[in-house]
């Protein structure tokens, strides 16, 4: 069960951002209008929205005003959506389902998919950068550089290059760490960095929030692999079965179901002990990682 404080903290959450991506995705009428349709159909209405949390939770602990936190964390939102829209495509996993529809290639075709991909991709940049998102120009040079690097070849898409190649290699226990860490961990990583650059944190007070992210993204992978392998279609909203088939190596092939889940259980444990310095403003964050382990979706 989720805990209410969670449950209302993600409803709100979920609400702010359908409703910015209802602003900043309003349907052109000209040619343009399946691009946005597409990027609406991934974007509005589904998802947990657990990296919007993250930036809004953390923020929220400095004193950050949820105008200015919702429109980061919006465009973190679009990075993943964007991640989600490509590794959907066939040349990656090939799916037909996601957050309970089909795909965006299978709703509209593989060319809008790709090009719906991109620009969300550059809409998260065009909104970290605007000056209405934040007044002072070094915080946003600050966001663009963090999203940038968890995004590209040093993030994300390196740890989806990583994962392709995890088809056809023997990875070891270490490799396969850094694969996830950079694939699914350096967005939510990123996400609480975000929060914390808001609220004017300097580096080498970020430290704990950074310790927090980093053994929550490695949990939240190990989660998607188990509940790839142990979950429910219809409650997760997307095909699962799929990593085995692949062929693929996973923190599930490495260590056995159990120790994975015992694994998860331990990552959590770190993350939420790394906040101990925090006190009841951060149970958010601490209801966000105990519900990883426990997520049916
Ligand atoms: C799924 O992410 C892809 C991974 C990085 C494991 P989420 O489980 O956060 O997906 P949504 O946003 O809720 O659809
Ligand atoms: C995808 O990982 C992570 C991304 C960067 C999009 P998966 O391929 O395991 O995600 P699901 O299971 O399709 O959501
Ligand atoms: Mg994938
Ligand atoms: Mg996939
Ligand atoms: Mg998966």
């Amino acid at each position: 069960m989720i805990p209410p404080v969670l449950a209302t903290a993600l409803s709100d959450v979920a609400a702010d951002i359908d409703a910015r991506f209802d602003r900043l995705l309003a349907v052109p009428d000209d040619a343009r209008a399946d691009l946005y349709r597409a990027m609406r159909h991934a974007a509005i209405g589904g998802g947990k929205r657990l990296r919007p949390l993250l930036v809004c939770a953390t923020a929220d602990l400095f004193g950050v005003s949820r105008d200015c936190s919702g429109e980061v964390a919006a465009a973190i939102e679009a990075i993943h959506v964007y991640s989600l829209i490509h590794d959907d495509l066939p040349a990656m996993d090939d799916d037909d389902m996601r957050r309970g529809k089909p795909t965006v290639h299978k709703a509209f075709d593989e060319a809008t998919a790709i090009l719906a991909g991109d620009c969300l991709h550059a809409l998260a940049f065009e909104v970290l950068a605007d000056p209405a998102t934040h007044a002072d120009p070094f915080v946003r040079a600050e966001l663009v550089m963090a999203v940038a690097h968890a995004s590209g070849p040093t993030g994300m898409a390196g740890g989806q290059m990583m994962d392709l190649v995890a088809e056809r290699s023997r990875f070891d226990l270490p490799t396969v760490t850094r694969l996830q860490q950079m694939k699914t961990g350096a967005l939510i990583g990123v996400s609480v960095e975000a929060g914390a650059i808001l609220g004017r944190v300097p580096p080498e007070g970020r430290t704990a929030l950074r310790g927090y992210a980093h053994d929550l993204g490695l949990a939240f992978q190990i989660a998607d692999d188990l509940l790839d392998a142990e979950g429910d279609e219809a409650v997760a909203g997307k095909r699962l079965r799929k990593d085995d088939g692949a062929g693929k190596e996973t923190f599930l092939t490495l260590l056995g179901i159990e120790r994975a889940r015992e694994q998860c259980r331990m990552l959590v444990d770190q993350a939420v002990e790394h906040l101990k310095g925090f006190g009841a403003e951060a149970d958010v964050l601490r209801a966000l990682a105990r519900y990883v382990v426990t997520r049916d979706r």
